[in-house]
């Protein structure tokens, strides 16, 4: 019965969210108006970074192991996030020199983003678990060709280390005597580090200008996740998007991605309140003061189909000072839960499915695509809000498409398992909004490519 409760709520979602069609063009990537806040994957068409050897339409199979590629190297980024929240973790000693040509090991969607005055187009990656945004700039060491030159824009300013907000960046790296430009050095997504002038300039959004927005000016960087035209933090912490526009958004965002099923595909990012979507269904956003970045939510269970798993209430409970709980992600790409959930939710999930069962990639749960009709929806139960997954945020296809498998798995066991993260493809075609000023999180399905 409340399971069909479920389901209703979940198909008044499907007729009562608008969708403004953010498409991506098929035949160029020019954005379809100065508004655009299209959200592109990072490997999509429309990406500057996707290979020379773009996948073609037809090649749906190079697409679909580019998306398997990636969500192996999930393990690192769930390991990052997890020590962001332990306290006195060793740094790693020694970090690889980067190459322009590595592969990203962090951030898997972009967003248009213009710096300065003239402005200067950057394809930022969007990061809802950091809060500073940087920029390689001009002279940078090992950073890629594109970079931001401050020296052509009219409104740049570099801080200094006698400002008040110097202070506050991590890792600052100022002398102790003397006068200096404010110099930080940070590590980013486990294996990198930069070196970075905290600077002011207008950041350009859409339509929106920020003016004065502070940000990193990356001098030099190690190791290969730092995204190569630099980061945009949407977390929620001091010197995030949020905080530095102040009262401009009313702390409110929303994102919704693009399915994973092409890489035509694109979804969008809307700043402030306006075109939010109605529905009020939302879930407390809990603070972790030792993390204030990360968008801790209350996740009080699951359930396969009818079924809820046996989970004991402590292995989900929100711990500030472990860091234990789950949160809601923008960088990793499949759902990772710590070792005992996933595997009650597995078993629970096998004893619904047809197997037999074999292993593909990241994914342990894989079975003949004709049994898919009988597959159970998993639902997460939030506190105040249960999202039954649509079947393509639950199952992913092999590449000859005889297989499916269940698009999820246990967080790596070397570190300190003890965070669960809601990662992408359980949030495509779903806006997902961010309202820290009432401190909630919102869902509503939506069609966003
Ligand atoms: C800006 O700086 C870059 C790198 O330092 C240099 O190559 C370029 O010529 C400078 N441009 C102007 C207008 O000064
Ligand atoms: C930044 O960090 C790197 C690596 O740890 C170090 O070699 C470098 O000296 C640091 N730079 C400054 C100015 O502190
Ligand atoms: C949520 O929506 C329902 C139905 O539209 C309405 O009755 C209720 O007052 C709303 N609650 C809040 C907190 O806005
Ligand atoms: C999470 O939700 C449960 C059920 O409503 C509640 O008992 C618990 O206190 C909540 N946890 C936090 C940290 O708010």
């Amino acid at each position: 019965m409340e399971y069909l409760t479920i389901l209703a709520l979940f198909f008044t979602f499907l007729l009562s969210s608008a969708s403004p069609k953010a498409a991506a063009n098929q035949d160029h990537c020019e954005p379809s108006s100065k508004s655009d806040l299209s959200v592109i994957h990072i490997y999509g068409k429309c990406s500057p970074f996707t290979p020379q050897n773009k996948p073609s339409p037809a090649a749906a199979s190079s697409w679909l192991n580019t998306v398997i590629n990636m969500a192996s190297r999930d393990p690192q980024r769930v390991a990052y996030l997890s020590s962001l929240v332990v306290q006195n973790k060793p740094k790693p000693t020694s970090v690889p020199i980067a190459s322009a040509q590595n592969v990203l090991n962090s951030g898997n969607y972009i967003v248009r983003a213009k710096i300065g005055t003239p402005a200067q187009l950057m394809f930022m990656v969007l990061d809802t678990s950091n809060d500073v945004a940087w920029v390689p700039c001009s002279g940078c060491t090992g950073c890629s060709s594109t970079t931001f030159s401050p020296n052509i824009s009219t409104s740049y300013v570099a801080s200094d280390c006698s400002s008040p907000e110097c202070t506050q960046v991590r890792g600052l790296s100022c002398p102790t005597t003397g006068t200096s430009e404010c110099f930080f050095n940070q590590s980013y997504g486990g294996d990198s580090s930069f070196f970075a002038t905290l600077s002011h300039d207008s950041l350009t959004l859409g339509n929106d200008v920020v003016p004065n927005y502070a940000f990193g000016c990356i001098n030099a960087v190690s190791g290969g996740s730092i995204p190569p035209q630099g980061l945009l933090g949407l977390g929620r912490g001091p010197l995030s998007l949020l905080s530095q526009s102040g009262s401009f958004y009313s702390g409110v965002f929303s994102y919704c991605l693009p399915s994973f099923k092409s890489y035509y595909f694109s979804g969008s990012l809307k700043l402030g309140p306006l075109g939010q979507p109605k529905s009020n269904k939302t879930t407390p956003l809990l603070k972790n003061p030792h993390r204030p970045s990360l968008y801790y939510v209350n996740l009080t269970g699951i359930s396969v189909g009818k079924i809820p798993i046996p989970i004991a209430p402590e292995l989900l409970a929100f711990d500030p000072n472990t860091g234990a709980g789950t949160i809601i992600d923008s960088g990793t790409v499949i759902t990772r839960f710590i070792p005992p959930i996933y595997s009650a939710l597995r078993d629970e999930f096998r004893n619904q499915v047809k197997g037999p069962f074999s292993s593909l990639g990241a994914f342990d749960t894989c079975f003949a695509a004709t049994n898919e009709d009988i597959t159970p929806p998993v639902i997460f139960h939030f506190e105040g809000l249960d999202l039954v997954l649509p079947m393509e945020n639950t199952l992913i296809h092999s590449s000859s498409g005889s297989l499916a498998c269940l698009a999820m798995a246990t967080a790596p066991n070397n570190v300190n398992s003890v965070l669960n993260v809601i990662a992408n493809l359980q949030q495509q075609n779903l806006r997902i909004l961010f309202d820290t000023a009432n401190s909630r999180l919102g869902i509503a399905r939506e069609l966003c490519n």
